[in-house]
């Protein structure tokens, strides 16, 4: 990334300790929870770009989300969170989603970060996080600066590390920061669902590792689904793996089963020319 943020590098490390103070709501809220994806269908044009996925994921899942370019994953996600009109069924805690607003979806505990990080660019990350929380004040009061910052924003402050640039405009931040400056708002917002569109993708390696970790205790109490190309990233974090191709879930099991899976390591070798670097190492790696 070309921007010089301040204060980075040694300032800025997620604490997954303080993480337990965002994650205030007692365990017994989140343990029924869970992803229900049936028959979901998703065409552009005539073109089918999700086809038929069937997929569930439990709280306390830390599931990834595969599959070489253009196979789906991320107009699945837009399909859940209501920014792809589709057909089909995503039930979450019982209550059907689709059909809904992306509005109402966000607001039934359903969140989801971007490939290309949305954050208020021009806003802090303190105020991106408060809109985050919908402290229910207006956007002037909102714009106005506080002395009291709420609990919650401090905590996820902390959690993702962003304590000390808490007053710097969110545009000048670093792509990692951005990133997690996401997650936080997820957070805050109590999503219970979180679906993240590669997290990691242009990261340094440490600020992977801490990611992954954010990831794993947040993926403890929430059902976390990681879109990722990364396949080192995977093979570290995932608790599961589930493989789209073409629109379809080609395979689904634990990293062991589905690295092992020759459907899987042919559609990686087969996407290796047109894929991004890592696309091919599994299959490589397999070899
Ligand atoms: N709005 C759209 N209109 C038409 N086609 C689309 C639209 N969005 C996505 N597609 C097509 O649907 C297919 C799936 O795209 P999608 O972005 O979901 O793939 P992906 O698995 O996320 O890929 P990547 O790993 O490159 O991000 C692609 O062929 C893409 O060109
Ligand atoms: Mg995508």
């Amino acid at each position: 990334m070309s921007e010089n943020p301040p204060e980075t590098s040694e300032s800025v490390h997620v604490d997954v300790e303080a993480l337990d103070n965002v994650l205030a709501a007692p365990a017994e809220d989140f343990k029924r929870d869970y992803l229900e994806i049936r028959g979901l269908r998703v065409v552009f044009d005539g073109f089918v770009a999700v086809d038929g996925v069937d997929l569930t994921v439990t709280s306390g899942d830390l599931r990834f989300l595969i599959g070489p370019n253009g196979a789906g994953k991320t107009t699945m996600v837009d399909a859940v969170t209501g920014l792809a009109p589709a057909t089909g069924s995503v039930r979450f805690g019982g209550v059907e989603l689709l059909g809904k607003s992306s509005h109402r979806i966000a607001r039934a505990g359903v969140g989801r970060t971007f490939q290309t990080a949305s954050v208020f660019e021009e806003l802090t990350v303190l105020q991106n996080l408060d809109i985050a929380a919908g402290s229910g004040r207006g956007l002037k009061t909102l714009l106005r600066k506080r002395s009291a910052v709420p609990a919650e924003v401090e905590a996820a402050l902390e959690t993702i590390g962003l304590t000390r640039v808490a007053q710097v405009p969110a545009g000048v931040l670093a792509h990692g920061q951005k990133q997690w400056l996401e997650i936080g708002m997820l957070l805050v917002q109590n999503a219970h669902v979180l679906l993240l569109d590669e997290p990691v993708a242009g990261m340094s390696q440490a600020e992977r590792e801490e990611t992954g970790l954010l990831l794993q205790r947040i993926g403890q109490q929430r059902t976390v689904i990681v879109v990722e190309h990364d396949m080192e990233f995977m093979r570290t974090y995932a608790s599961s793996v589930t493989v789209m191709h073409q629109g379809k879930v080609l395979a689904e099991g634990s990293v062991g089963e589905v690295t092992a899976d020759e459907r899987v390591i042919e559609v990686y070798l087969g996407s290796r020319s047109h894929g991004r670097g890592s696309a091919g190492s599994m299959a490589e790696e397999a070899r």
